[in-house]
């Protein structure tokens, strides 16, 4: 895909992704490199949602290492159960956390971030990686922001 992103101007959260990840799935259909996929991913995420941080964190050698993120530089390596990034790998569950500073363990990269999100990608069932979503403001996720994004996974993977 040559052409720019479409951007919905809906105020509806839900058409925005209705609206983009039609568009996110072409790059990926269209793109057998792994790293290419993921870097447009993030960037199409970042630009077309206006999230703060976008990337992704894949397993390699037992540990989260980063991988294309669109956003302020980031923390490279992240241990299974540290951070939210962390906890999701370990528990297999998509983690929303409404405030960073109160959830235990949370690893700062950035002190503009206020909330976040992470999903698993999985592939044949195991968790190959997270996708990581900070906001800097509270409250920022919730189900609508899940579903959408647990979609999308399941895509990528
Ligand atoms: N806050 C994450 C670390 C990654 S950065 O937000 C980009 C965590 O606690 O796992």
């Amino acid at each position: 895909m040559t052409e720019e992103l479409k951007i919905s101007d809906s105020n509806d959260k839900g058409e925005v992704y209705q609206s983009l990840l039609p568009q996110i799935e072409a790059l990926i259909s269209e793109e057998p490199d792994s790293v290419a996929k993921l870097a447009n991913v993030a960037a199409a995420l970042k630009y077309g949602m206006g999230f703060f941080w976008v990337g992704f964190y894949l397993i390699k050698e037992g540990e989260l290492v980063l991988g294309p993120f669109q956003g302020p530089i980031a923390c490279t390596r992240i241990q299974k159960g540290r951070g939210v990034c962390g906890v999701a790998w370990e528990q297999e569950k998509t983690i929303i956390v409404d405030d960073v500073e109160k959830f235990p363990g949370h690893i700062v990269c950035n002190a503009s971030s206020k909330s976040e999100i992470v999903v698993p990608i999985k592939k044949d069932k195991e968790v190959v990686g997270v996708l990581d979503i900070d906001s800097d403001s509270l409250n920022s996720f919730d189900d609508v922001d899940r579903r959408y994004l647990e979609q999308l996974c399941d895509k990528l993977s």
